[in-house]
């Protein structure tokens, strides 16, 4: 698609034919899958035409597949960016674009309700190879500008977070930044290219798991990152010798469930904003998280940056621990696993599963409490899943 052409096309236009030429092998309609580790020369002059510009053909599937390019273009042209790498998870996107801009005596910020493997991955493993990292807390400007340093390369964050949805600033992030010379990373998984669009903030990079919405049927892993040419080119570098490719037919995968990656965005963003007011108005419910509810505590960042609220609704039942094991074993149709952006809905409960591990005091400090339910809005009827969840705080009153 030109230039021109994309910016007056609409995104569920994009979703489906951006990046990818009418006339495909074979007439087909859909992407081919390119099932192969290795493309053939055809002579040596091929061999000759190929090493002048690699940019033209494909050598060994490590290095680029028709249909990994496909995906790339696609979500380049979404997201609103010049390039884009994918990977075979999302945490493949976020390490091997840290692993590619840091070196030895560099030090990097990252705010402190960051996904939990990528806070593990900057904390620990980073730290072996003499980077070093500095937790901010979230939404803490003054302190976040002030654990930049000489040889700060870049801020990373989420926004939103997980599990209370924070939303950062990204316009006050961009001009800490900017101060300071140092380059800013968005973690964007939880707002999708539809909801919030950092790049056109000014931040250099964007990362998500293409596990969630942006494939949307809870079925495969998948990872992207997005930026100007320059700064993704070292990272598609480098993963050319990581080697965490995206296989052909997951990335098939990929394109078919971004057909209907808007229509479903939409669908999860009305209903989710239903089932949150339905929430904060329960009851049985102490407290509910949602972006796009007044009473978020950056409700105002949220209305203003991002078009819609997203599907993951995280909430805090009236109880204790045995009210909230009665409630999630009382629930029928949703499903209890972690994820957020696919078909079904999914339900996960923190303290017994992503932080089973710490103590109760140490999950008590970080807000990890025995009754915080994430919730993950699927794309169900909403007044099913709303009923669901009714029937499930009666029972666990009981
Ligand atoms: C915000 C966020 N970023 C990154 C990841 C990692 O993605 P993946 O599971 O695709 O590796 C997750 C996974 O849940 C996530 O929630």
């Amino acid at each position: 698609m030109s230039e021109e052409k994309k910016n007056t096309v609409g995104m569920s236009t994009r979703s489906i034919h951006a990046g990818e030429l009418h006339g495909k092998y074979a007439d087909s309609l859909t992407t081919p899958i390119f099932q192969t580790s290795t493309f053939t020369f055809k002579d040596s002059n091929d061999i000759r035409e190929y090493t002048r510009d690699k940019k033209k053909r494909f050598e060994y599937g490590r290095y680029g597949n028709p249909t990994e390019l496909i995906a790339q273009n696609r979500l380049a042209d979404l997201e609103g960016a010049q390039d884009c790498v994918v990977f075979s998870s999302g945490m493949m996107a976020i390490t091997t674009t840290i692993l590619s801009l840091v070196h030895t005596g560099d030090h990097i910020v990252i705010t402190d309700d960051s996904y939990k493997k990528t806070l593990e991955f900057c904390q620990s493993y980073l730290k072996r190879f003499g980077i070093e990292c500095t937790i901010v807390p979230f939404g803490e400007y003054n302190a976040l500008e002030g654990a930049i340093k000489e040889n700060t390369r870049f801020i990373f964050s989420e926004s939103p977070t997980n599990p209370y949805l924070n939303v950062f600033d990204l316009e006050l992030l961009k001009k800490i930044a900017d101060k300071h010379n140092v380059l800013t990373l968005i973690d964007s998984t939880i707002a999708t290219p539809i909801n919030q669009r950092p790049l056109e903030f000014g931040i250099d990079l964007v990362t998500h798991s293409a596990t969630k919405y942006l494939s949307g049927h809870n079925d495969i892993l998948a990872g992207a990152v997005l930026g100007r040419e320059e700064l993704i080119a070292p990272i598609r570098d480098l993963h050319k010798s990581m080697g965490g490719l995206i296989d052909p037919h997951c990335c098939y995968l990929l394109l078919r469930g971004l057909k209907t990656f808007p229509l479903r965005v939409k669908k999860q963003n009305d209903s989710a904003l239903e089932i949150a007011r339905f929430l904060e108005a329960h009851p049985d419910v102490e407290r509910v998280y949602y972006p796009f509810l007044e009473s978020h505590q950056h409700y105002s960042i949220a209305r203003d940056q991002m078009t819609g609220g997203g599907c993951v609704v995280t909430f805090e039942m009236k109880g204790d621990l045995e009210t909230a094991n009665r409630f999630l074993d009382s629930l029928e149709m949703i499903f209890i696993g972690p994820s957020f952006g696919g078909a079904e809905s999914l339900i996960t409960h923190p303290a017994t599963v992503s932080y089973y591990d710490y103590t109760r005091e140490h999950r008590y400090e970080l807000g990890i409490i025995d009754t915080l339910f994430r919730l993950a809005v699927g794309l169900e009827e909403t007044d099913d899943i709303i009923s669901d969840l009714k029937k499930a705080f009666d029972r666990a009153r009981r």
